[in-house]
């Protein structure tokens, strides 16, 4: 028997997490191709508060305080660096060419939440390990989204984005997943990238919502937190790459609302 079912969202209601996708997936292309070599990632977030408030949108980042957070965030973006895989801080630190930096954005409009990252290399310096990782990491989540359809569990989406981790030999960060997302920016459910029990008492219908962001990482699934209680970083000091989109299910198949 299913637990738990998505609750459904309106014609109306998945049109403000488009537009609130739209805001998130414009901010992202426009960090994306000003993450060059010399640039400083607290740089970087100010670009992406002038897209969001020019938007007329507004971040669910800044000021956000999950419950196991020492501190409210203190940006629009968290910029995570090669073994940094998620939520490190906006900060005076500047990119270098090779560099693998994880991006992640929120935005808000109309009181519905958009949520999206990608993993850029910064500058010219060909890294073909680096490639592969990412290349692994948007396989997982096309995987993932493609089996967020009326019907399936998140055990489904969990296999599914598994199943390409296996296949290149990458690890998840463990511990770490997606999650539900509407006028929140989480919202129950917790929607992991491995298979666990009871997933499959978590049925996704036509317009359920859900952020979906694999985390993969080139060495062994182990990780710490950096002194700010905020930054998680990997335990053996390798790279990790995190890609997410925010996905709605419909009777036509999933859709990304985290496009431009
Ligand atoms: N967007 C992240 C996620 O995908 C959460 C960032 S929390 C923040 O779940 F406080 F850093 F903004
Ligand atoms: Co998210």
């Amino acid at each position: 028997m299913d637990l738990l079912v998505l609750p459904p969202r309106t014609t109306d209601e998945l049109d403000a997490m488009r537009a609130a996708g739209r805001v998130v997936a414009q901010t992202l292309q426009v960090v994306r191709a000003a993450a060059r070599p010399g640039m400083k990632l607290r740089e970087l977030d100010d670009l992406a508060k002038t897209c969001i408030r020019e938007a007329g949108a507004t971040s669910s980042f800044l000021g956000y305080r999950p419950a196991w957070a020492p501190t409210a965030y203190n940006g629009v973006l968290c910029l995570s660096p090669n073994e940094v895989v998620v939520h490190g801080r906006p900060s005076g630190q500047r990119l270098k060419d090779g560099d693998l930096l994880s991006v992640d954005c929120g935005a808000v409009v109309d009181g519905w939440n958009g949520d999206a990252a990608i993993t850029v290399q910064v500058g010219e310096s060909e890294r073909p390990d680096d490639a592969r990782l990412v290349t692994a990491t948007e396989e997982a989540l096309a995987a993932g989204i493609a089996a967020a359809v009326p019907g399936a569990t998140l055990q489904d989406v969990a296999q599914a984005v598994d199943a390409v981790a296996r296949r290149y030999g990458y690890a998840h960060l463990p511990d770490h997943g997606g999650h539900g997302i509407g006028r929140s920016m989480h919202e129950p459910p917790f929607v992991p990238n491995q298979p666990q029990t009871g997933l499959d008492r978590v049925r996704l219908r036509a317009g359920s919502t859900l952020a979906i962001e694999p985390m993969l990482l080139a060495g062994a699934g182990r990780y710490r937190h950096k002194k700010d209680g905020w930054a998680v970083v990997t335990a053996d000091g390798r790279r990790a790459a995190h890609v997410e989109h925010t996905v709605a299910v419909t009777d036509d198949g999933p859709v990304v609302l985290t496009t431009p």
